[in-house]
């Protein structure tokens, strides 16, 4: 049978060590968490079933396996020591017998994206960025539409919009609005994705180095890597639409308690066709799974056992050509507001 497998690893060290460890977790202070993630051997968490094509009826199997470093211990240590564990992990999945492996949230963003991890491990690898991308601007652009929004005639801002999911987003909006606000710390990494954009067919660019400047925007998508909120209620123009890419989220939970005018989407979010098991609560509704996911199950289902989102650049034409393959197959944009 056609597989795949997935890396995932705790966001948030109390909530997500729970779900593998409910005892532990509860004894243990969240700073012990992140102390002993650094020495916990790679965890089996998983086998998934039911994930089937609907344009062939072809059914898939997988796996899902933990790599214990929480997001802190990921950005934190040395991109070395975490190579190290997500190889390890890696090789657990390959034990498994997965023949193509997907790396998801930090252990996607760490480093060189999946590059030099790939060439330590003898299966294929994504970090299934290019679907990412390409669900997070549909579901901006369908929950835009929902609020009455012409994206033609919309500001937009993309936060974060110098790093890999972040700028090949904003490529992929440029020619579809009015004017683009670009929000990232260092004004060089700015000034390339300014070029890439306005490359692409942007109108009206601006480029900025504060959250605030967003404020003009009907259209927000963000996909920063902090570890902490970046986005609060008060940075956001009335009745706009944003869609989170981030995990950990970059919007603020004060945002859905206090501006009720405003249509948070988490980003990236698929209906997986078929009637999908995951075997364990990675923290969506069932039949959902992140885009990252989608794009390792739609290369196992189309057969495409070669490594695919990989490195910082995200090129256009595999958006594209992912995006495709994903709807063949019946994966489908989930807004989930
Ligand atoms: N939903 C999904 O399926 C899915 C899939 C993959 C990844 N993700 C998530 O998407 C996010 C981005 O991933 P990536 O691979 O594109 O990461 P990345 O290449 O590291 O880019 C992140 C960018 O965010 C910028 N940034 C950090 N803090 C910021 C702030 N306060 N304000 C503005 N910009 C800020 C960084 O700027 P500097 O360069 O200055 O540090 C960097 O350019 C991560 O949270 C990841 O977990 C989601």
């Amino acid at each position: 049978m056609d597989n795949f497998a997935f890396v995932i690893h705790p966001l948030n060290p109390k909530r997500d060590v729970a779900r593998k460890y409910p005892l532990l977790a509860k004894v243990l202070p969240t700073p012990l968490i992140h102390f002993f993630s650094r020495f916990w051997p790679p965890v089996y968490l998983s086998h998934v079933v039911g994930v089937r094509s609907e344009a062939t009826g072809t059914e898939i199997e997988g796996w899902l396996v933990a790599c214990p470093f929480t997001a802190r211990q990921m950005l934190q240590l040395p991109p070395r020591a975490v190579y190290k564990k997500i190889v390890e992990t890696g090789g657990l999945a390959q034990r498994l017998g997965a023949r193509i492996l997907g790396l998801l949230a930090f252990t996607s963003v760490v480093g060189d994206g999946g590059v030099a991890i790939a060439r330590r491990l003898s299966i294929p690898i994504t970090t299934g960025r290019s679907l990412t991308v390409a669900v997070a601007v549909e579901a901006l652009e369908e929950g835009a539409r929902s609020k009455g929004i012409r994206p033609e005639s919309a500001i937009a801002a993309v936060v974060g919009a110098t790093g890999s999911i972040g700028s090949a987003c904003a490529e992929l909006l440029a020619p579809m609005v009015a004017e683009l606000v670009l929000v990232g710390r260092r004004e060089s990494r700015l000034a390339k994705t300014e070029a890439r954009v306005r490359e692409a067919g942007a109108r009206l660019v601006r480029a900025s180095t504060h959250v605030e400047d967003i404020r003009e925007a009907d259209m927000v998508l963000s996909a920063t890597n902090a570890a902490r909120p970046v986005i609060q209620p008060q940075h956001l123009k009335r009745d706009s639409v944003v869609c989170d890419v981030a995990l950990p989220p970059d919007v603020s939970p004060r945002v859905a308690r206090e501006r009720d005018d405003v249509l948070v989407i988490e980003g990236g979010i698929v209906d997986v066709p078929g009637e999908v098991d995951f075997g364990f609560d990675f923290g969506l509704p069932p039949g959902k799974a992140y885009a990252c996911m989608a794009e390792t199950m739609v290369l196992a289902l189309d057969g495409r056992y070669e490594s695919y989102s990989l490195g910082r650049q995200i090129r256009i034409e595999q958006v594209r050509e992912i995006a495709q393959l994903a709807s063949k197959h019946g994966f489908r944009v989930s807004a989930t507001g």
